[in-house]
């Protein structure tokens, strides 16, 4: 078994009958996926997932899991997703796989989070995983050039054809190589972010984790925030 499916099968333990249960996206979040829709059909597990992207939601719907929106539920008891990064003081990047708004919106209308990682993504600070930021097209030529004039290295993300990479929302995603985020700048970096113009989202995840399943050696380590 490798470590991110170590993580995701750990994490599904978290999931009990009756939760409303956000639904991470990327290669761990995926293993995690795989455990409910086992559960369900073995076990008769009931939940209702919420999906962060048109990929985690195609894999559940593949697997029978009920689904709801995030505007159809009340609350989310709890999401479990992967991160890119996660620092010595629990702050996250996330968004490598791109989805990162509906990400962010659902965990933060949910009453807990855990996030997946194998060991590699825990690190000292945040900043070697370049941060994506989601910003709408128009505009997003300037705010390459207001990145590039704040020597924040930024690149606006392509697909695998070559093509500018388009979100679910249909926004693009610009990535700041800055090697790294000193933890005292860490909250004023995202409320800069947060107030530009044309930016719909970051990919700083901040004072939003609960619970860390760390996938090393032959047993998962659970961190407590
Ligand atoms: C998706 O946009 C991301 O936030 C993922 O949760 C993150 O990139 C982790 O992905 P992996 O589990 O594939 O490394």
């Amino acid at each position: 078994m490798n470590l991110k499916q170590m993580v995701g099968i750990e994490a599904a333990k978290y999931v009990k009958d009756g939760m409303i249960v956000g639904l991470g996206t990327g290669s761990t979040a995926y293993y995690l996926v795989e455990e409910i829709g086992r559960r369900i059909k073995e076990e008769g597990l009931n939940i209702t997932g919420v999906t962060t992207s048109k990929a985690t939601e195609q894999q559940a719907l593949n697997l029978g899991i009920p689904l709801k929106s995030i505007d159809e539920v009340s609350h989310v008891d709890l999401t479990i997703d992967g991160a890119d990064e996660i620092s010595s003081d629990f702050q996250g990047i996330k968004g490598g796989g791109a989805a990162l708004l509906f990400e962010k919106i659902v965990a933060s209308y949910s009453d807990k989070n855990i996030w997946i990682v194998d060991e590699s993504k825990m690190v000292d600070d945040l900043g070697k995983f370049p941060l994506p930021v989601e910003v709408i097209p128009y505009g997003s030529q300037q705010l390459l050039k207001l990145f590039k004039e704040k020597n924040l290295s930024p690149i606006l993300r392509l697909n695998k054809e070559n093509e500018i990479l388009k979100t679910d929302s249909g926004n693009y995603i610009i990535d700041l190589h800055l090697k790294k985020i000193d933890k005292e700048q860490t909250h004023d970096l995202a409320t800069w972010l947060n107030s530009l113009a044309g930016v719909v989202e970051h990919g700083l995840f901040l004072n939003i984790v609960n619970l860390v399943i760390v996938g090393k050696g032959t047993e998962p380590e659970t961190l407590e925030v």
